[in-house]
């Protein structure tokens, strides 16, 4: 079996103020339904388990009950206060059958769902973690306190990696058990799920990722999230 674990509890400040990111909406429905509707848009995808905002609970179920069909598992717990202890919470209760896990972004609720039977189809032939990646547009530099440039970074080998990101089962556990065995109990917290497998050592494939698999983050990437859509109708 694959599961996708949605990490969807975050507030979303830097989108400003109103409701948890992953229920604010695009073209009238919350980017969480967008999201939801992509993966099981992707046969491969067998259970959702949906980490909410804690006070959302019942709301997130209700919004889904329609948008996920009867083929697809779905499983909404409370998220925690950082992203890692939200995947975590539902790591927790990942079925016995499971073999593969998938962590995706609410935030990222644009995926294509072709992008989500890539990164399955490369755990399934071995890789034991895989991220969407795309090439840096910009040319990076490091900066010091002082806001003086003290190097540009060879951009050749710098990647932004996406959502979702995929595994199998044993070695996402154990990375996210090595992170919390290390520093002394201080659970060790992560932007992305597979930096905790490097964290312990582990190989890390990179597919190609997608333009529209990026996050909604900040206000204008509402407007952008607003524009694909209407691409895709006129397209259609
Ligand atoms: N997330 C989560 N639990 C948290 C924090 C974040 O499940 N405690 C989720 C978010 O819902 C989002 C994804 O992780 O889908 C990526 O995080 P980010 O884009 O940082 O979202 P927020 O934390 O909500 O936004 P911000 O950092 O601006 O507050
Ligand atoms: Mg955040």
């Amino acid at each position: 079996m694959t599961a996708v674990v949605v990490a969807a509890a975050g507030r979303g400040e830097r989108l400003g103020p109103g409701v948890p990111k992953a229920l604010r909406e695009i073209a009238g429905e919350p980017l969480l339904v967008h999201a939801v509707r992509a993966l099981v848009a992707a046969p491969s995808v067998d259970l959702l388990l949906v980490a909410a905002p804690p006070d959302q609970i019942a709301a997130v179920r209700a919004l889904l009950a329609d948008v996920v069909p009867d083929r697809v598992g779905l499983v909404v717990m409370a998220g925690g206060s950082t992203r890692t202890e939200s995947v975590r919470r539902a790591l927790d209760v990942l079925p016995a059958e499971v073999e593969i896990v998938l962590v995706h972004d609410a935030a990222r609720a644009l995926v294509p769902a072709a992008l989500v039977e890539a990164v399955v189809a490369a755990v399934r032939a071995g890789a034991g973690a895989v991220v969407p990646g795309v090439p840096v547009a910009d040319t990076i530099k490091t900066v010091d306190g002082a806001q003086v440039v003290t190097a540009t970074v060879d951009r050749s080998a710098l990647w932004s990696v996406q959502t979702p990101q995929g595994f199998s089962r044993v070695v996402l556990v154990a990375a996210y058990q090595a992170a919390r065995n290390d520093d002394a109990g201080q659970s060790i917290e992560a932007t992305d799920d597979a930096g905790l497998v490097e964290r312990m050592g582990g190989r890390v494939l990179v597919v190609p990722g997608s333009a529209e698999a990026f996050k909604v983050t900040r206000p204008l990437d509402l407007v952008l999230a607003e524009a694909v859509l209407a691409a895709r109708r006129a397209s259609r």
